[in-house]
């Protein structure tokens, strides 16, 4: 007999569970990934029945998929909703823990199960709650494992961040927690230390000898809209950068790891944040600019006169023998022209060009351009001779892998299908340990403080639908670089 398996969903009434969650153990299902004997229980204060909260997920999957313009299959969801259960209980009270270990001594057996506990709850409510379930005895191994995974934002700077972790280390090992970065998650970022790591040809250039700088975009059309209550006292630079944004530079700028195991890719992970300088606050000023979409003080909930960045650019040193001298150009935003996330490489131009190139032409140099999304793939762009019988002229083309073209019976999984599975499976690769969000922090700190001084620029405006504000272009420009354009 397997050990049972219960999904405990916290916030099981939040847009996450309904948006994401659901959706991907539903998908997990549909590929014959979810363990046979996995239920998934969801916990809230909402009053549902286990029948209701099936309807109401039903209902909130089946849009979500045709947003996504995949089909919904009633049948299968059928067959789905009988691992779905529902427990609506305040863990804040002493009544809400026993009517929850009342659920699993009648649902797990004699013999007990493990457990995934998912805080898909408001952050302010993660101290309490994962201290609640370790002092309800929720955190002990007992018939199997118990892990919990915890979304972001995990803290909002070094210090609350680190109290954070104090209290979560009070109850659950290091090895319990699953602190979740879900661009980790996505097969396009993985698929980055396969094509540095699988490949021979392109390793021997990675490095400050041939390369110029890096560049790291993740841009979004969306604005805020409902988000303001969290996103106001956030910011582009929690919300993105501190996480998603060096999580993604982490992977292109790592050593590889001798086994591809959780602690030694965490490991190399840790070695390049270690390598990037803590910035004074002087260098901190001049790493960063910020913007602001024109209208963002019209979304509801935003406080009149908010300063909060929606845009903001950052250029990080690693400061290691691979990448002594080579900037890397962080920036990502919201109200953009476009959903267009990608890493970009450029590489350094010939030593010596014997092609004269015809006045006002520059030329383009070496680039390659991982596309996140939305239109995964790969190109590497070079220079081509144009053919013509009269002397030679230059044009840059591409090499494209297309991840769609290349792989069309096989969709993008979502990056949550990837992380749920994996921590049920115990891999703890793609999660964040203590000391890289600490670290990260730790970076990221100084340089939201230079943003936030009395006499910082408030954040520069840029028009919905733009490229984003003109300092962005200034920043790069200053050092002979320019971006590449958006979408
Ligand atoms: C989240 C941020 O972590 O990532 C959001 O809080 C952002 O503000 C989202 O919109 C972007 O994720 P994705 O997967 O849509 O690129």
């Amino acid at each position: 007999m397997p050990t049972p398996l219960t999904v405990v969903i916290f916030g099981a009434s939040g847009d996450l569970t309904a948006r994401k969650l659901i959706p991907a153990l539903f998908n997990l299902a549909l590929k014959d990934r979810l363990p046979a004997h996995a239920r998934i229980l969801g916990v809230a204060r909402t009053e549902f029945t286990d029948d209701a909260f099936r309807s109401h997920m039903a209902e909130m999957v089946q849009e979500a998929m045709t947003v996504a313009g995949e089909q919904f299959d009633p049948a299968r969801w059928a067959a789905f909703a009988t691992r779905l259960f529902y427990a609506s209980a305040d863990l804040t009270r002493p009544q809400g823990t026993a009517l929850l270990g009342e659920w699993f001594r009648a649902n797990e057996g004699p013999a007990g199960g493990s457990r995934l506990y998912y805080l898909s709850v408001a952050p302010e409510l993660y101290p309490e709650l994962s201290t609640t379930l370790g002092e309800a005895g929720f955190n002990q191994e007992k018939g199997g494992f118990r892990r919990l995974v915890i979304e972001k934002p995990f803290g909002h700077d070094l210090a609350t961040a680190k109290t954070l972790n104090e209290i979560l280390h009070k109850h659950w090992r290091e090895d319990q927690l699953y602190r979740i970065d879900h661009y980790l998650g996505k097969e396009t970022v993985q698929n980055i230390l396969v094509f540095r790591f699988a490949n021979t040809l392109f390793e021997p250039v990675w490095n400050y000898q041939y390369i110029d700088h890096v560049q790291i975009t993740v841009a979004e059309k969306v604005t805020v809209g409902k988000r303001a209550r969290y996103y106001d006292s956030s910011g582009v630079l929690r919300d993105m950068i501190q996480n998603h944004l060096l999580s993604i530079l982490t992977m292109v700028a790592m050593e590889d790891p001798t086994r591809f195991t959780a602690e030694n890719l965490r490991n190399e992970k840790m070695k390049v944040l270690n390598a990037i300088p803590v910035p004074d606050p002087a260098t901190a000023a001049t790493a960063v600019v910020v913007g602001q979409y024109a209208g963002y003080h019209a979304e509801p909930g935003v406080p009149p006169g908010s300063r909060t960045p929606t845009y903001a650019a950052v250029r990080f040193q690693v400061e290691n023998r691979r990448w002594h001298g080579v900037p890397f150009y962080l920036r990502s935003g919201k109200g953009l022209k476009a959903r267009y996330s990608e890493v970009m490489i450029q590489f350094r131009c010939p030593s010596h060009l014997m092609f004269p190139l015809p006045p006002g032409q520059e030329l383009q140099c070496n680039r390659v351009t991982i596309v996140l999304q939305p239109n995964e793939g790969i190109q590497l762009n070079f220079q081509t001779k144009v053919p013509e019988v009269d002397g030679v002229s230059l044009q840059p083309r591409d090499l494209s892998f297309d991840y769609k073209e290349a792989y069309k019976e096989k969709a993008l999984p979502e990056a949550y299908e990837r992380l749920l599975l994996d921590a049920i499976q115990g891999d703890a690769s793609l999660f964040m340990r203590s000391d890289e969000i600490e670290r990260a922090w730790e970076i990221v700190d100084p340089i939201i403080a230079a943003t936030e001084r009395p006499d910082a620029p408030p954040p520069e405006q840029y028009p919905v639908g733009s490229q984003g504000p003109p300092c962005a272009d200034e920043l790069l420009a200053a050092e002979g670089k320019k971006w590449r354009p958006i979408g």
